[in-house]
């Protein structure tokens, strides 16, 4: 067990989230060792990897979801293990699921709402500046929403209230180009107040907006890539 004062040494002033030598198994299943990442604030930083690599297993711990069997997340000078997702949250982290699901019976409006149910916090002039679209569709059903929008909506709902840290799995998956452009604004904009910890396949994308790229191999960060150079020329390719 490390005491708090270590898990302090551990994180660097300026990061707002360190995960150390996090260890995560489904039952027998040993699926993440020791993965270490950190976020500093105006930071987006991506991670990459295979099907069944370990991404998802890796946010979800982060967002409290699942109880790693060793190792420490420090987000904002607080260790998060044993925190409930939904408090966890209320701190200012975030997690967007891979499954785009939202509330089909509910509008758009009310979608949004539900994401600062908890702390009352509305930031209506940023969802709305960042996605004009969804300002028209404000009173339409989430269910007759395109994959787009619903990515939106995802987004919109988790930035409502200020989040200082959000994690998201997949934005891009099965989306259009077009979309995938202008999700990239996003993430260049959003990042200015928010830092971002995004699970990406698409390599183009990582590259033009990461400040630091992890790659993930069969439940281990085999490299972690933070010069801009080898960045933008996509050399995280190579490691998965
Ligand atoms: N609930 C679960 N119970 C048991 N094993 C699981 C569970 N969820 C995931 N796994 C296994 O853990 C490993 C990592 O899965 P994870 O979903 O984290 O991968 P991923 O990198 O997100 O993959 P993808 O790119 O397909 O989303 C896989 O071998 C998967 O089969
Ligand atoms: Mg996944």
């Amino acid at each position: 067990m490390m005491s708090p004062h270590t898990e302090f040494a551990a994180m660097n002033n300026s990061e707002i989230l360190v995960v150390k030598d996090l260890n995560v198994s489904y039952g027998e299943s040993k699926v993440l060792f020791d993965a270490n990442l950190s976020v500093k604030p105006g930071q987006v930083v991506s991670c990459v990897g295979r099907n069944g690599a370990g991404k998802t297993t890796l946010l979800k711990t982060i967002g409290g979801f699942l109880k790693p069997t060793s190792g420490s997340i420090i987000f904002n000078h607080t260790n998060l293990i044993g925190i409930r997702p939904y408090d966890i949250a209320r701190m200012g982290l975030k997690y967007i699921p891979q499954d785009k699901r939202v509330f089909s019976d509910l509008t758009v409006r009310e979608n949004l709402e539900l994401g600062s149910y908890a702390t009352r916090d509305y930031n209506w002039e940023q969802v709305t500046s960042l996605f004009p679209r969804l300002k028209s569709l404000m009173d339409h059903k989430g269910g007759y929403l395109s994959g787009g929008e619903r990515q939106m909506l995802m987004i919109g709902r988790a930035i409502l209230g200020n989040p200082k840290v959000l994690l998201i799995d997949e934005p891009t998956e099965g989306l259009a180009p077009s979309i995938v452009e202008q999700l990239k604004n996003v993430f260049k904009e959003l990042s200015k107040k928010t830092a971002l910890v995004i699970v990406e396949q698409n390599l183009s994308l990582v590259c033009a907006i990461s400040a630091k790229v992890y790659a993930i191999k069969e439940g281990r960060v085999v490299t972690e890539i933070s010069d801009e150079e080898s960045i933008r020329s996509n050399i995280c390719e190579q490691y998965l």
